[in-house]
């Protein structure tokens, strides 16, 4: 029902499992005996979170925050609002934040700077997609799924008015969805 309102599939579930594996291995190295807090990014991280932890052979823990940026449409806002916070201190923690996508980095940069100013040690993006050439603010994100090009992408947590998120890929919406 839901693939009518798909154009293209951009990136496909063997390709998220591959990205999965891959940096679920590249973290576990990278992490271990440093007891990670996973931060996850709610919604949009669900279903990549899940799956990446799943491949990290380390002990971790997980925490959500819930960071609005988008409000339905298609455009970033630029205006961010924190509408559920942590709830576990960061102090000398290394924290790997995990998102759906990096766009603008406003989003981000903002959380990023805010786990900083309260002490934690490090802060690192685990992303699955990256789309550098919307970019507003400077961000790189260190672990990155795959990059895509600027166009705007729903499923596998990604989501258009809150619909599309429980895609088991990412595709591009028909225009005429968002047209309508
Ligand atoms: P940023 O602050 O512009 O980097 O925005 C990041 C957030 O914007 C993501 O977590 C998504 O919720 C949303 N977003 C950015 N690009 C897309 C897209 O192509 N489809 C759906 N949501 C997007």
């Amino acid at each position: 029902m839901l693939e009518k309102d798909i154009l293209e599939v951009l990136v496909s579930e063997e390709q998220i499992e591959e990205i999965a594996q891959r940096l679920g291995n590249q973290l576990s190295e990278d992490y271990r005996d440093k007891f990670p807090l996973v931060i996850g990014l709610l919604k949009g991280c669900i279903p990549f979170m899940g799956k990446l932890m799943t491949r990290m052979d380390i002990h971790m823990e997980v925490g959500f925050m819930d960071v609005s940026s988008y409000h339905g449409g298609i455009e970033s806002s630029g205006d961010i609002k924190i509408n559920k916070d942590l709830g576990i201190p960061v102090q000398d923690r290394h924290i790997i934040l995990t998102e759906d996508i990096v766009d603008t980095g406003r989003t981000l940069k903002v959380v990023m700077d805010l786990l900083t100013y309260r002490g934690a040690k490090s802060v690192e993006i685990a992303t699955l997609l990256d789309k550098p050439e919307g970019r507003i603010v400077t961000l790189e994100p260190k672990y990155v799924g795959t990059t895509i090009p600027k166009e705007f992408v729903v499923g596998y947590g990604l989501d258009y008015e809150e619909k599309y998120r429980n895609l088991p890929y990412v595709g591009i919406l028909k225009p005429e969805v968002y047209n309508k």
